[in-house]
This record gives structure tokens, C-alpha cells and sequence, in this order.
């Protein structure tokens, strides 16, 4: 690879701390330096991924939250859970232009995906308009289940005028599936009915379960039809309600649907590492300030925008072992036993694999080549591809570089506390596509 070719962006906070303001800087980016002259360390090459679940807020910090997205991201599904809420065509519009005017001039080419919130009063002439506007997705929040859902929907069949017009649209339904009287732990699982009578009465509706915890939602996503798929973020793949209370409170570890047991994390993990095609990355990153989370009553959310492919890229590694068997070359593969490390493993292949036609792919600063690893197929089937073709959309024509390069996650990113705040990752994340 011609390295002089690339256009390298720098991190967000170095970006603002050399230029100023978020608004007229530099794009955000995972890996904060740039590499340093006879430096000697392995690169992988990775389709520019998706992330299809973000919340990028509003206001002043919204151009910051959206650089960081961008500076790993070539599109992600924006959710509209702002105050007042996207809920119009208007209001469709004029939150993708506040976006596109925070990406900033060094930003890589950034597509937002745009959601609007869910109401009763969505009748078919509006959810038109919504369509017509570009609507990607309707999310629906049961009133009460999480931040800013307090005007959230009471009950579904109040919805189902405006499902029947996102069904003819093409408009997908995104669920924060949780039944928000039940008891916290089981709220996932007492949503699920829910889901099942959705998905009988609209027959051509696609639908995604947003944000799985449990082992009880990964099996009714395969269990219904193929257009029902599920989003799954790096850090319920991760942790378990021990990292949350097991020891001392760790307030940045709390979101919702909050973190669960190891057996669910297995289960949530075996539907990725399988490389089944329903479950794909959406990050749930959701920046609230350091206040806002270290108080009384603290905000669930995890900011993971700036460390999520970084840590999946070690999450891949370390879990799809070197006896995976994993199609290369042929776009299709087979499906793979997951490798050990992690309590468990599966051999569950579902016809699926990670196969991508793509040719050997990681290089060495110090030159040579060898074999595209499995991890990275596996990595690549789960953050670029498996989300753009649920929902119909090109895969990305761009990559990032995966630079296997330690560095140490900043305390805070503009006022919030990142997941992983000061722990060693080892791969920077840098994008190599065109700026649009
Ligand atoms: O933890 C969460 N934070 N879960 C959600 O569903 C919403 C999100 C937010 O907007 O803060
Ligand atoms: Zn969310």
C-alpha cells in the first residue's frame, strides 16, 4: 500500500486541542497520533463500518459527538430521542442539517441515517412525509423505558396506523424492547411478547430489536422471520452486572437495557461469533457529561463512540481462534466454531460465515504480507456488512486501518467520560476513504 496516499485524520481531542472549537475542526478519530517515521507494527484492513445506533444529542456538543462517530463510522443510524424529539419531516431535516454542519471540514465522509420518534399521532399522510423526507427507521420507546422516552408510546396498538404506513414505505421499525414495569433485570424478556405480536401483524415490516442483553431476545430474533434482525453493542459483548455493581458502583457502566448475566453475555456473544447475519453493530453510544452521570440520580448511557471498533478488533482477535473456519474468497464461507477464551463456544454455524472476496489484507509497517486473519472477516461481517444489507443499503466502499498500536483512552472526550477512560487499547482506528 502506497501509505502516501492516505488521507490520515487525527483524533477529536487533538484535533480540538491543536485547532479550537469542534465546529471548525478536524475530524474525530480513534487513533490520536500519527505514525511515527520507521515505526514497525502490523495493519489490518477493514471495510469502512456502520454503526447503526447512535445518539449524537444536540445543541453545542452535537458537532463533537458527531466527529467521533465519523472518525470510524461511514454512516450510522441516528436516534431521535433529542428534546423536542425527531418526530416530523421538519424536524427530520432540520436535525440532519444541524449534522452536516457539524462534521466540520477535515471530517471523512459521514452519511447520517435519520430515525424519528414514534407517536400515536403518526398517521399515514405523516409517516409519507417522514418517507419522503428520508426517514430511514421509526423507533419506537415504550413511555418511560429510558432517557427522554418519558412521551413515549403507551400502548402498541396505538402505533399500528403508523406501522402500516412504515410497512408500505419500507421504513424500518427500531425497538428499545423493554416492558418498562417490569422488574429492571427481566424487562428485555417481558417486551419480547410484544415484539412476536408486531411481527405477526405486519406481515412485510422489517423490524430490529435494538441493543440485545439477553439470551431469551437472542432467541426470539432467530427464531422470527429473516426481515427481524437485532443490534448488539460492543459493551454487552463485554460486561456483565458484575462490572457494573459487582464490586464498587461504576456509574459509566450503566445504560439501558442495563448490563446482565454471564449466561446472556454468552449467548449474545455466540450470535456474533457465529456470524449470524441478523445480529450487527450499533454502538447505543450515548454521550451524557461526567456531571450527569456521577450524581444522585445518574443518566444511563455508555460513550463508546470513541473506543467501539477498537475494542471489537480485540474482542475479535482474542475470540475467533485460529481454528475458525471462516470462508475467504468465495464472499459466502461456512459456518465456524467459535474459538475458546471466553467460557464458551458453539458450534452452531447456521450456514452462515464471514466470508468477504476480498484478497490477504494485512500488511506489516516493516513490509511483508500474510493472510487476511479470520478475526478480521468475522470483525468486517459483523460492522460493515451484515447492518447495510438488512437495511438494503451499498456496502461502504471505504476502509479504516487497523493499527495495532497501544494507546491510552483519554480521561474525558469534551466532558464525558469514555468507556474504558484510561485503559491501554491496542489497535488505533484510523479511516483511509475519501472525504465526500
Ligand atoms: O443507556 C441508554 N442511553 N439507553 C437508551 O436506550 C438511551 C440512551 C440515551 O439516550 O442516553
Ligand atoms: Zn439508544
Amino acid at each position: 500500500m502506497n501509505l502516501e496516499s492516505l488521507t490520515l485524520y487525527e483524533s477529536g481531542i487533538e484535533a480540538i486541542t491543536r485547532h479550537g472549537a469542534p465546529s471548525v475542526a478536524a475530524a474525530a478519530v480513534v487513533s490520536p497520533e500519527p505514525k511515527v517515521q520507521g515505526d514497525t507494527f502490523e495493519v489490518y484492513r477493514l471495510r469502512t463500518p456502520d454503526d447503526f445506533h447512535v445518539h449524537l444529542r444536540q445543541g453545542q456538543s452535537l458537532a463533537a459527538y458527531t466527529q467521533d462517530v465519523a472518525a470510524g463510522f461511514a454512516r450510522a443510524l441516528v436516534m431521535p430521542n433529542t428534546l423536542p424529539p425527531v418526530a416530523t419531516a421538519e424536524g427530520l431535516e432540520q436535525y440532519r442539517t444541524q449534522i452536516d454542519a457539524g462534521l466540520g471540514v477535515h471530517t471523512p465522509g459521514f452519511l447520517p441515517l435519520m430515525s424519528f420518534k414514534l407517536a400515536p399521532r403518526h398517521d399515514a399522510a405523516a409517516v409519507a412525509s417522514l418517507a419522503a423526507a428520508g426517514a430511514t427507521a421509526g423507533k419506537l420507546y415504550p413511555a418511560g423505558v429510558t432517557t427522554n422516552s418519558e412521551d413515549g408510546v403507551q400502548s402498541i396498538e396505538s402505533i399500528f396506523p403508523a406501522l402500516d404506513a412504515m410497512q408500505e414505505h419500507g421504513i424500518v421499525l427500531c425497538i428499545h424492547g423493554e416492558a418498562p414495569d417490569a422488574f429492571c433485570l427481566e424487562r428485555e424478556t417481558a417486551f419480547l411478547s410484544k415484539l412476536e405480536t408486531i411481527v405477526a401483524r405486519f406481515p412485510r415490516l422489517r423490524v430490529v430489536l435494538e441493543h440485545l442483553s439477553t439470551a431469551d431476545a437472542v432467541r426470539a430474533v432467530r427464531d422470527l422471520p429473516s426481515r427481524v434482525a437485532a443490534t448488539i453493542t460492543v459493551h454487552h459483548l463485554l460486561l456483565t452486572l458484575d462490572d457494573l455493581i459487582g464490586g464498587e458502583l461504576r456509574p459509566h457502566h450503566f445504560c439501558k437495557p442495563v448490563v446482565k448475566t454471564p449466561a446472556d453475555r454468552a449467548m449474545l456473544r455466540e450470535a456474533v461469533l457465529n456470524g449470524e447475519p441478523k445480529f450487527f453493530f450499533g454502538s447505543d453510544s450515548a454521550p451524557h457529561t461526567r456531571e450527569h452521570k456521577e450524581c444522585d440520580c445518574g443518566c444511563a448511557g455508555l460513550y463508546t463512540a470513541p473506543v467501539a471498533l477498537p475494542l471489537l478488533a480485540e474482542f475479535f482477535e482474542q475470540h475467533v481462534g485460529p481454528g475458525t473456519a471462516v470462508g475467504t474468497g468465495t464472499g459466502a464461507g461456512g459456518g465456524h466454531a467459535v474459538g475458546g477464551g471466553n467460557g464458551h463456544s458453539s458450534d452452531h454455524g447456521n450456514g452462515n460465515g464471514h466470508g468477504s472476496g476480498e484478497g490477504a489484507a494485512v500488511e506489516f509497517g516493516s513490509g511483508g504480507q500474510v493472510r487476511r486473519p479470520e478475526w478480521i472477516e468475522a470483525m468486517e461481517a459483523f460492522v460493515s456488512r451484515y447492518g447495510a444489507q438488512f437495511y438494503q443499503l451499498p456496502l461502504n466502499s471505504g476502509h479504516v486501518r487497523l493499527e495495532r498500536q497501544p494507546w491510552t483512552v483519554p480521561a474525558e472526550y469534551h466532558g464525558v467520560v469514555p468507556f474504558c477512560a484510561g485503559e491501554e487499547l491496542q489497535f488505533r482506528v484510523i479511516r483511509e476513504d475519501e472525504r465526500s
